[in-house]
């Protein structure tokens, strides 16, 4: 890490971290006045997205959680860059954020090209599992979205598999176009760009029911 980095991660980062209450449940329409959407962003890499969104959206509240340590250091770096207030971020595991959110106190999450995990041994850590999806289902708001992409093949199966066998989520694609172009509104990571899946990105789009 630069010695800015490391100075944005001792001064900006505790600013900036989800104020989660040491007791009960955060509820992140409050985390801004006068309301507007509150968005949740899985694993941001470089947080190339999240700051993007919020940039693009000064009415929404962003939420967004990253584990890597340097990811979490160059997100605050465009943080700090763009003058961003309308983003929060959560520098440990999502689901531990998850857990501690009031009930359908989200309108949108994004998990956008998760860990792939592909060897078939380590399957089981793929973020999205039936127990995943129980949590989210808890947390989105009824009409609310989840937006999953991978360009890793079997996880694009997996993972559809599990969304549509979960009865909480409506999967919106109406034909093939929904899912394999990019939406207008996605903002591309270098990540993904590097496209070191096997397949070409697939965008999935649900909806909370
Ligand atoms: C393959 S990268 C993709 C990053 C980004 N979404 C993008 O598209 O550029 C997946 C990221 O998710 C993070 N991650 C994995 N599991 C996580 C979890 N449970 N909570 C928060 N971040 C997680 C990893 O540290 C990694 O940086």
């Amino acid at each position: 890490m630069s010695a800015r980095q490391i100075h944005l991660m001792e001064t900006l980062l505790p600013q900036r971290r989800v104020p989660v209450p040491d007791t009960g449940l955060l509820d992140p329409r409050d985390l801004r006045p006068g309301g507007g959407e509150v968005w949740f962003e899985i694993g941001f890499g470089g947080g190339e997205h999240p700051v993007g969104q919020a940039l693009r959206r000064p009415d929404v509240t962003l939420l967004a959680s990253e584990v890597f340590q340097e990811g979490l250091a160059k997100c605050l770096g465009l943080i700090d860059d763009h003058g961003v207030s309308n983003l929060f971020v959560w520098d440990e595991d999502a689901r531990g954020l998850a857990e501690r959110l009031c009930p359908a106190s989200l309108d949108r999450v994004f998990i956008l090209f998760p860990d792939p995990w592909p060897k078939a041994r380590h399957r089981k850590r793929r973020l999205v599992q039936p127990d995943f999806l129980d949590l989210l289902a808890r947390i989105v708001r009824p009409g609310g979205q989840v937006r999953f992409a991978t360009d890793v093949r079997d996880y694009a199966d997996e993972a559809l598999v599990h969304f549509v066998n979960h009865t909480g989520f409506k999967w919106t694609a109406q034909k093939a176009h929904n899912w394999r172009e990019r939406p207008m509104d996605h903002i591309a990571t270098r990540y993904e760009r590097k496209n070191i899946g096997d397949i070409a990105p697939v965008w999935y789009d649900f909806e909370r029911c």
